[in-house]
């Protein structure tokens, strides 16, 4: 376990957990969303942050207070605090953005997570190199080595109870995001960010995201805060916390509102294009769509900063709640159909069933089969799993309508796409205790024909009846020659 996070709630691979942050003197509860600020803009000032937004937890760039004459002084003399006017946690970055921008930054890592200590930051942020998406082989693996370096430099160096992060990178090869990932987490360091996915967000590649996300996590555990770097556009929050994302930061929400961009969770439009506000925020409900569209420009920039930091806020408090009712994976799920590069990432995420399945838990509110998607879900994949746990009789029969069969079978089973069977005793149990439309569809049925298959297999002795309403030829011919099959779509 690591002594800064704890993990409370978890729903698929999301979590609730407490991040305790000593120099700061506080616990702060994630999934959480770090603003960035940038001192030298003043969209939306830190104050305001903390009073209206209530956020708890902010994130600058190290780097720029170190190179402005100005605000170094500043933050050296009266602390990082003071000079955002901020009371909550100040996490810092350090420079490598400008290094993945601009090619070059003049400052070590020895250097920058000194200067982070001595302007008072409450989380700290080695000079790791982000390596972009897609590049040879063996720079991605040369630059990680670097990383690594300096991560171990960045462990070496004392920093009284300031936490300091140690970034993953590896580009997008898997192998290299989890080794990363394992050497990261074999440090002291305290907070794991997933570094270089701008380039894949700013191109949709989000299912590109969650694999890189997937294996980041393979190497790093299940007890290691993780930070989604440059992850700000509250639509792929749900995804990103249910694959066990914990941090965010978000500039987008400046940097959307200074080219007149609205955010809202279904995607983003443009300010001239709204006619209705499809939000009750306190600037959407004070300015209506021609009010905001009106302001003059600095007033339209700061409310539209504002609105897009609301919409920002409510979807994580949303993500919260969702799973502490354990319906995370329903809510990915309708935020999937914002776009669909959403939908690729979901089913990206999909595709990774059996590592969500290790910390998803047994039991939780009541599964929704809410599209095809909810067939590949990881509770699906354990109740197959788990088919080798049940005792079956020497003549079973597998019902989909609930009706006993006409012949002798020592007992009747249940069977409910997209689980496949199950005894009558377990009716109300999760998962298959499930709400299921009544209209099935095709890859509900082919679940719940590879749960059949399962059955039939870790049985060999049993014989096996399956009362069926109407599944397709070729999937019916997927199961055994063993399985005695009976048509009950046109029973009462
Ligand atoms: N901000 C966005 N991406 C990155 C990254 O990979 N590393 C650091 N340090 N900051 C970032
Ligand atoms: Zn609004």
């Amino acid at each position: 376990m690591r002594e800064c996070f704890e993990v409370r709630t978890v729903d698929a691979g999301g979590r609730i957990g407490e991040l305790s942050v000593p120099r700061a003197g506080t616990t702060i509860e994630t999934p959480v969303l770090l603003p960035v600020i940038n001192p030298h803009l003043d969209t939306l000032l830190p104050r305001r942050l903390a009073d209206e937004f209530g956020a708890e937890a902010l994130i600058t760039n190290a780097y720029i207070f170190h190179g402005s004459e100005d605000f170094r002084e500043r933050a050296l003399e009266d602390g990082l605090h003071d000079v955002l006017d901020f009371p909550g946690v100040i996490m810092t970055d350090s420079g490598s953005f400008q290094l993945a921008e601009y090619g070059e930054i003049d400052v070590t890592t020895e250097e920058i997570i000194d200067f982070q200590a001595s302007i008072g930051s409450d989380i700290a942020t080695p000079v790791d190199i982000p390596t972009p998406p897609d590049v040879p082989r063996d720079r991605a693996e040369s630059e990680l080595e670097t990383t690594r370096e300096r991560l171990e430099l960045a462990a070496s160096i004392e920093t009284g109870d300031m936490l300091v992060t140690a970034p993953v990178q590896g580009s997008t090869y898997p192998d290299l995001r989890e080794a990363a990932g394992a050497h990261a987490a074999a440090t002291t360091l305290d907070v794991f960010p997933i570094g270089a996915v701008v380039p894949l967000l700013n191109e949709y590649r989000y299912a590109d995201v969650v694999d890189v996300v997937a294996a980041a996590k393979r190497g790093l555990g299940t007890d290691a805060p993780v930070h989604l770097f440059g992850a700000g556009h509250p639509m792929m929050f749900a995804l990103a916390v249910a694959m066990g994302c914990d941090l965010f930061d978000s500039a987008a929400y400046a940097l959307y509102a200074r080219d007149d961009r609205y955010l809202t969770v279904r995607g983003t439009r443009h300010v001239d294009d709204l006619e209705h506000l499809p939000c009750s925020c306190p600037v959407c409900l004070e300015h209506g769509a021609d009010g905001l569209a009106s302001l003059p420009d600095d007033r339209r920039e700061t409310a539209l900063a504002a609105h897009n930091l609301h919409v920002s806020f409510a979807e994580i408090r949303r993500i919260k709640a969702a799973i502490r009712a354990g319906n995370l994976l329903e809510l990915v799920d309708e935020r999937a159909r914002a776009h669909p590069a959403m939908l690729d990432g979901y089913r990206a995420l999909l595709d990774h069933a059996d590592q969500l399945e290790r910390t998803d838990p047994a039991s939780k509110g009541t599964f929704f089969y809410t599209s095809h998607e909810s067939a590949h879900r990881p509770e699906v994949r354990r109740h197959h799993d788990r088919l080798d746990r049940l005792s079956v009789p020497d003549r079973l029969f597998l019902s989909q309508s609930g009706d006993d069969p006409l012949e002798p079978y020592d007992e009747t089973w249940r069977v409910v796409p997209p689980f496949g069977p199950f005894p009558r005793a377990l009716s109300k149990s999760y998962p298959v205790n499930a709400e299921v439309p009544d209209r099935t569809d095709r890859s509900a049925i082919e679940a719940a024909a590879r749960g059949v298959k399962r059955l039939v297999e870790e049985n060999p002795e049993t014989s096996v009846g399956l009362g069926h309403e109407g599944w397709p030829r070729d999937v019916l011919e997927s199961l055994s020659d063993r399985v005695e099959l009976v048509d009950q779509s046109g029973a009462d």
